[in-house]
């Protein structure tokens, strides 16, 4: 009688026992994946949809540890707010973000990161030092670039224009502050217009067509980016003055096969930054501590070595 209790409770025993270890295995199974947020300030050129793409891949290759939501500002700052708030109010783990302008998002993009969810910059940055981690190129370093180029090629006398980006948006800033940093201390450089066209081409056409009435003699133009630079050879090609010296960045395929048809003169490739983005979440997300400022490399890209980077089978 006792031999069987014994033994009924020994069974007892080892049924609780299996039954933690199926449980706990079980758990493990279900590991609860992250969730990553991106809020992408507008799918409007193809840098952005290149980015977005190579953000998926990264994702892609870590599937089992994260889930993925992404949401399209469409160029507006009050709709990526709203787009913040959703991401934050469907529990994200962490966000990542490009903010369109700078001062109207810093306040959300504050207010997520004082609750306690990490927060990646990605090639824009906000105003405050409210993120984890900011991931870019030095935008200013390529502004310097563009400018001794720029002087160089005009062997230190002419007449520029600048094609700026959108007004709010820290590369901007830092895009044309490195720029002038450099063409403002050489006397015989005058950069006689600057005008924002937001990183598109279709504005930046109109605004060159209008500067060429108005600019008898333009002998180059520093556009804040390749879509914006390929408006203006349009222009330049239609007025038919097409022999002004014209710097872009990004390093877009269309830009590349400008250079080696000689009709651009260089872009500065600028890296999007979206593998280490997903990268740099993964680590914060398992607890490793990173720096809060990952800074890309960027590239002069000309005729001498264009075409160690054009890839004729990208879209980009
Ligand atoms: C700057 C930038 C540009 C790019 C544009 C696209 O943040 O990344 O280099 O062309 O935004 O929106």
């Amino acid at each position: 009688m006792i031999k069987n209790k014994l033994s009924f409770k020994a069974v007892a025993v080892i049924a609780l026992l299996l039954c933690s270890i199926t449980l706990s295995s079980c758990k493990k199974v279900e590991q609860k994946k992250f969730l990553i947020g991106f809020s992408q300030s507008t799918m409007i050129d193809p840098w952005r949809i290149n980015m977005l793409e190579q953000m998926k891949d990264a994702v892609q290759k870590n599937k089992d540890m994260i889930d993925f939501i992404f949401t399209d500002g469409q160029n507006d700052n009050m709709k990526q707010i709203s787009d913040v708030e959703d991401l934050f109010s469907k529990g994200i783990d962490l966000l990542i973000i490009s903010p369109r302008e700078a001062e109207p998002l810093t306040p959300v993009v504050e207010r997520v990161y004082n609750a306690g969810v990490p927060v990646i910059t990605l090639d824009r940055n906000i105003t405050s030092d409210a993120y984890t981690c900011f991931i870019g190129a030095s935008n200013f370093k390529i502004g310097q670039g563009a400018g001794t180029l720029m002087a160089s090629l005009l062997k230190e006398a002419g007449q520029v224009i600048e094609i700026e980006g959108i007004l709010g948006a820290t590369p901007t800033i830092d895009r044309s502050d490195g720029f002038h940093s450099i063409a403002d201390s050489i006397p015989g450089i005058q950069v006689v217009e600057k005008q924002p066209a937001d990183y598109l081409r279709e504005p930046a056409l109109k605004i060159m067509e209008d500067f060429l009435q108005s600019h008898p003699q333009i002998d180059g133009v520093y556009a804040h980016n390749d879509e914006m630079a390929l408006g203006v050879l349009t222009a330049l090609k239609a007025a038919g003055r097409e022999g002004a010296v014209v710097i872009g960045i990004d390093g877009q395929k269309e830009a590349f096969e400008s250079i080696m048809a000689g009709r651009m003169t260089a872009t500065f490739i600028y890296p999007n930054g979206s593998a280490q983005a997903v990268e740099v979440a993964i680590k914060i997300l398992k607890g490793a501590k990173v720096p809060k400022k990952i800074e890309l490399e960027s590239q002069l890209v000309n005729n001498s070595n264009v075409k160690l980077f054009y890839n004729p089978n990208s879209y980009f």
